[in-house]
């Protein structure tokens, strides 16, 4: 059975009815501007066809009932509940229920509705894979609940409420880049976002070439405290050369030439992770020339080179993780390779030449499962449009 029919089936069987709406909202692949989401860069996501499907309609009262299909549990909440992060008996919210609860509070917040909704969900988008399972979770309910309160938002403000409940709700420090992809996207096209100003653009990839993706089966334990960590880093480089760089706010204000000039004021890890920062800024914004010049073959370097960086300077591949990329990197038709997302585990994005792409995918495969003894689910990506919700 798919997802839609599954839900469909546990809504009937948990509600009695069938459900009025089902609302979609798909997780999302970065090609280039990882971990600069926060420190105001630029960043290439696509949304894909992997999703988060929520079947939902209105309650007859103030309290939401949600039931996670992928894990059989059950949750219910209310404003007031949500508020205190409980359920509505009263016990402390269960980790799966923070997302869909966190965008409940952030919607509150704005002063707009949230009736009671009974909901089932269920997701495509593997969990801790770096292809941002939880932005779908968060992007799903909040057109739900778009369309149950009668209101309505610009896709990119709803991301907004989306980051707001992550970092305030859930805990995690993170940027916009992955709630925005997954309200954003557009079919067939990359993304191409200013984290500071929010002002967006749909690019082609280059003619010819197609989007793989590589889960290495690993999953990243990314705790919370781990990404905050890098995030803290790169607020100290900031602190530490405001006192020399008059203007700046954000690592994003910080040019190459300007770093190394004083990348020795900071502490080594600091250094590392800041010189990845301002590096991969300035990668992403030079990519956006080369797509218009269909440029495959520069573009895949600068995806190895951010492989490269985030390895080494900002320490969040893995040894499958580097391994999937190098085998990638020596199959033909493979224009570039590198972790994709947060890191610590889970896949890779490829730019691959689309009539090799079968074939990469078959012999990557294969030379990972050899290498590694390890499983692996290997994937031509097609971008696809934002979340959105459909009638039953
Ligand atoms: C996670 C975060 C994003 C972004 C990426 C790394 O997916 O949610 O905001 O920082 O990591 O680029």
């Amino acid at each position: 059975m798919d997802l839609r029919q599954r839900i469909l089936a546990a809504f009937r069987q948990r509600f009695g009815v069938n459900p009025e709406f089902v609302a979609r909202a798909p997780g999302r692949v970065n090609l280039l501007g990882e971990h600069v989401d926060y420190n105001e860069g630029f960043v290439l996501p696509a949304a894909i066809d992997r999703v988060t499907l929520v079947a939902f309609q209105k309650s007859r009262s103030p309290l939401s009932t949600l039931l996670a299909l992928d894990l059989g549990e059950e949750t219910s909440f209310d404003r007031q509940s949500v508020h205190d992060r409980q359920d509505s008996n009263g016990a402390v919210l269960s980790f799966w229920a923070r997302y869909p609860a966190g965008v409940l509070w952030a919607i509150n917040a704005e002063e707009l509705d949230t009736p009671g909704m009974q909901a089932v969900f269920a997701s495509d988008v593997p969990r801790g894979a770096g292809l941002s399972s939880s932005a779908s979770v968060e992007m799903a309910f909040g057109v739900a609940w778009e369309k149950l309160g009668g209101w309505t938002l610009a896709p990119i403000h709803l991301a907004k409420i989306g980051l707001k409940a992550e970092i305030d709700y859930v805990g995690l420090n993170c940027g916009i880049m992955d709630q925005f992809a997954s309200a954003c996207g557009v079919k067939d096209r990359l993304l191409f976002l200013d984290c500071r100003s929010l002002e967006w653009q749909a690019v082609c990839l280059p003619k010819k070439t197609v989007i793989v993706i590589a889960d290495t089966s690993v999953r990243r334990s990314l705790k919370s405290s781990t990404y905050n960590e890098r995030h803290a880093a790169c607020a100290e480089a900031v602190r530490i050369l405001q006192e020399y760089i008059p203007g700046v706010r954000s690592l994003r204000d910080v040019s190459p030439s300007q770093f190394h000039r004083y990348a020795n004021r900071l502490p080594d890890i600091v250094a590392k992770r800041a010189q990845h920062v301002v590096e991969e800024i300035a990668r992403t914004r030079q990519s956006i020339k080369l797509l218009e010049n269909n440029d495959a073959v520069q573009f895949g370097q600068l995806m190895n080179a951010c492989h490269s960086s985030l390895r080494d300077l900002y320490d969040v591949s893995c040894p499958e993780l580097d391994t999937m990329v190098a085998l990638a990197r020596k199959l033909p038709g493979c224009y570039g390779a590198r972790l994709t997302g947060a890191g610590f585990g889970g896949c890779t994005v490829n730019l691959v030449a689309g009539e090799a792409a079968d074939l990469f995918a078959r012999d990557l495969a294969a030379g990972y499962t050899q290498e590694t003894g390890l499983k692996s689910e290997i994937y031509i990506c097609h971008a696809t449009d934002g979340a959105g919700v459909e009638m039953d």
